[in-house]
């Protein structure tokens, strides 16, 4: 796999944060070939996990890129944070399970939505999750 292009890297310590990664997510996607609902689901995906790092770990980063494996091109999203890391992953990693009595659907729905997730966490240290997704195949004729 090769990253294509200039990675976007933004901030996160604010709701507002959020609202800049997706549009970053939303732009970059487009330049990389994903179109219509595949765009909301890309931009869902990162608000949730950006969500978390506001919650959660106050502030850390999303660095969002371009990748390639052969022909298909896609969206690598790398999320970092310092926070307390999650002492449980397969516990956070299931539907309903929320420190915080929330919904508890942000990390799995993240993962449903995206093609490839993985999630690091160790506690006292932080958590990143990258997260990819392959746009489809243009036609042999494009
Ligand atoms: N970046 C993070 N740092 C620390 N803990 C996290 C982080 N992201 C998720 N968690 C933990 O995993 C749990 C599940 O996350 P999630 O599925 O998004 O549910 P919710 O945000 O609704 O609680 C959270 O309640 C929290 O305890
Ligand atoms: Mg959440």
């Amino acid at each position: 796999m090769e990253s294509t292009g200039k990675d976007v890297r933004v901030e996160i310590s604010s709701s507002l944060d959020i609202v800049t990664a997706r549009q970053e997510a939303r732009a970059l996607a487009q330049t990389l070939g994903f179109e219509g609902s595949e765009l909301t689901l890309i931009a869902a995906a990162i608000s949730e996990i950006a969500r978390n790092i506001v919650d959660f770990a106050r502030r850390g980063e999303i660095i969002l890129g371009g990748i390639q494996k052969g022909p298909r091109r896609g969206i690598q999203i790398v999320a970092r944070d310092q926070g307390p890391g999650i002492p449980n992953l397969a516990k956070a990693m299931q539907y309903g399970y929320s420190t915080r009595r929330r919904a508890g659907a942000g990390l799995p729905g993240a993962k449903w939505l995206m093609d490839e997730f993985n999630i690091q966490s160790n506690v006292g240290k932080g958590t990143t999750v990258t997260m990819k997704k392959w746009a489809e195949q243009l036609g042999q004729t494009e």
